[in-house]
């Protein structure tokens, strides 16, 4: 990570606390941070447990890597160096997304180990809940929804994902959906189920 370059900037405190949000929203705060190959998944299933979430009522806001890379991470490509960078920003983002009552759901590639344990230590312990969209490289390769895969194999993207640059799997993470097999309401109603589990949502849903 980038040294700070600021100096002499001091932090000020808000009256309108997260606490006090949570209390209006009648949930909690939370990061869900999707990871998984490209084709996974990741997107469909965070925007299906975003969409149950608007209908309990919850503040919620996804983050996907592909709309993300439009703005504000625009000027990144996919060296291991520019996706640090990717993630250190999605992370830092998704913080200020935690303190202002949201439930931030992210879907990134994210592939290595450190960056995601990165964004992890980033927020307070349960925070964070790493969701593994497992789905075998052959199937992503498979459905190659758009076409990238074809083109990697072919030489003509480099550094992808899974076929010229690493993914590491997540070794402890919250949940494991098994995207290439579940059907998109199975995956999200496991993802529901952990967020009631852990007390995210109220106890009537929201
Ligand atoms: S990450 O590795 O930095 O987390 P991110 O999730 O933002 O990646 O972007 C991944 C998306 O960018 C993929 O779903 C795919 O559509 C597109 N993409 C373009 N080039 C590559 C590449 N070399 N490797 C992986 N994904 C790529």
């Amino acid at each position: 990570m980038e040294q700070k370059k600021s100096s002499n900037v001091v932090w000020h405190h808000a009256t309108v606390t997260r606490g006090r949000r949570e209390a209006m929203n009648g949930h909690r705060s939370a990061m869900l941070w999707f990871t998984g190959l490209s084709g996974a998944g990741k997107s469909s299933l965070a925007h299906a447990v975003e969409e149950q979430l608007y209908q309990m009522g919850c503040r919620t806001f996804v983050f996907d890597g592909d709309n993300v890379r439009h703005g504000l991470c625009s000027d990144l490509g996919f060296s291991a160096k520019d996706r640090v960078e990717n993630i250190r920003r999605v992370g830092e983002m998704g913080k200020l997304f935690l303190e202002a009552g949201v439930i931030a759901l992210t879907a990134f590639i994210s592939p290595f180990r450190s960056d995601r344990e990165k964004v992890r230590s980033l927020v307070p312990h349960g925070e964070f809940l790493e969701i593994y969209c497992r789905c075998p490289l052959k199937v992503c390769e498979e459905r190659d929804v758009k076409g990238l895969y074809k083109r990697a194999r072919a030489g003509e993207i480099k550094d992808f994902t899974g076929i010229s640059s690493p993914y590491e799997d997540p070794e402890d993470p919250e949940l494991v959906v098994e995207t290439g097999s579940l059907s998109l309401d199975e995956s999200a109603a496991q993802v529901i189920a952990m967020l009631r589990e852990r007390g995210i949502l109220g106890n009537g849903g929201n």
